[in-house]
């Protein structure tokens, strides 16, 4: 008996040190709204199915036209359709959207050989990725490695980073988001054995850490690289609304970003990277009590200033994560934000009313406001960092059983 329990208690000391067996108690009521989404979510997305046409991706629904706003493959967002649709199929067992799914990925295949975006992550990954980890089809490799190539094509060692954007001669343009998009290569280290992916990672996320962040660490949106020296030329934004500002988006891409990179590495640098990010946005005075952050953290006409769903999803997802990678305190705490996070998303005014916007699961994203394009709108990545983070919830309960 005493054997047992010192072997027991050997078995809990290994775990925590390790960080994995982090448990946190679920809400039953939030599970059971959690299934009953799923159902509502699948029905909304065929009603966006049976809208589309073609070789056309979801983008937003309209608030000015009051209809669905619809994209080709290339734009950056086309994975996440896709995507969101095998994360319900999986929950659901629904054919129909697997059936959707496949004839989209028939439509993005040809992504792989694009070499001019920086964001092969979102598009390839967040759908053949998910694909992939389905059903572990040959051809969906042969997909994902021939985007990693593409993505990998657009790093500059001199400067120690991907290029986001292609822009004038004379820039070379990072923006945080690009963290997004170094899991794609992770995988392909992994997968082909070839390491060069997986350095290019680790160079991009460090040259970030040094440029990207401030002594708070929140962080800039774009940062401009002299492109034959690797000096930084300006840091200023894009989507936020000043440079000196912190875009509510971009804080969740770069905190997202670097829990994958500890996943990946296991380097405690990251770890303590998404640390210091999380404490920026969940401790920030102007995060809300429902955590449904504003777009921007200093966004002027705060309260008043409009929420972004996209950035909440995000934020949520990701700290489910996180907590499963810090000390109990600090988990619970990551763990309780992420849940009020869910909480609301998955309630009015964010979620959208069955039949409604086109099919769109969630309302009330912020897309780009400098441009006053998707503003206040739904966002197919919303939709998706939303599903991805109620499935994340469920998992601590399943690992229960
Ligand atoms: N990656 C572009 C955005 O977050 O809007």
């Amino acid at each position: 008996m005493k054997k047992i329990k010192w072997l027991a208690a050997m078995g809990l000391l290994f775990f925590s040190l390790s960080g994995q067996a982090q448990e946190f108690k679920t809400s039953a009521s939030l599970l059971k709204t959690i299934k009953t989404n799923y159902v509502k979510a699948a029905d909304q997305y065929k009603i966006m199915m049976k809208e589309l046409e073609g070789d056309r991706f979801p983008k937003t629904f309209s608030n000015k036209t009051r209809k669905l706003e619809t994209s080709g493959s290339g734009w950056w967002c086309s994975g996440f359709y896709p995507g969101t649709l095998l994360y319900l199929h999986e929950k659901t067992n629904d054919q129909a959207l697997l059936t959707e799914a496949n004839r989209m990925l028939g439509h993005l295949e040809k992504e792989q050989f694009n070499t001019t975006t920086h964001d092969l992550g979102f598009m390839m990954f967040c759908s053949f990725g998910n694909a992939l980890a389905a059903d572990p089809k040959p051809e969906y490799k042969k997909i994902l490695l021939n985007s990693a190539k593409s993505l990998a094509s657009r790093f500059d060692p001199k400067i120690g980073c991907i290029k986001s954007w292609d822009s004038k001669e004379g820039d070379f343009l990072v923006i945080i988001d690009n963290m997004m998009n170094l899991e794609l290569l992770f995988w392909a280290t992994r997968e082909t054995g070839d390491s060069s992916y997986y350095k290019i990672a680790v160079t991009h996320a460090n040259t970030t850490m040094k440029n990207h962040f401030r002594p708070d660490h929140s962080s800039y949106h774009v940062v401009n690289y002299n492109p034959k020296t690797g000096a930084v030329q300006k840091k200023h934004t894009a989507q936020g609304y000043a440079d000196e500002s912190a875009w509510a988006r971009g804080q969740a891409w770069g905190l997202y970003g670097y829990i994958v990179m500890y996943r990946e590495t296991k380097e405690k640098v990251y770890l303590d990277m998404a640390n210091e990010i999380a404490s920026f946005v969940l401790k920030h005075p102007n995060m809300p009590k429902d955590k449904v952050a504003y777009w921007d953290f200093n966004a002027p006409n705060i309260p008043d200033a409009l929420r972004d769903v996209s950035a909440a999803a995000i934020m949520s997802s990701g700290l489910f994560e996180l907590a499963k990678y810090t000390d109990r305190k600090t988990g619970q705490f990551y763990f309780n934000n992420a849940e009020q996070m869910l909480k609301s998303l998955s309630a009015a005014p964010y979620q959208s009313l069955p039949g409604t916007n086109a099919g769109f699961i969630l309302q009330h994203s912020v897309g780009h406001i400098p441009e006053n394009t998707e503003v206040d709108q739904p966002l197919t990545y919303a939709d998706y960092y939303y599903v991805e983070a109620m499935k994340r919830y469920e998992a601590f309960n399943a690992k229960k059983k």
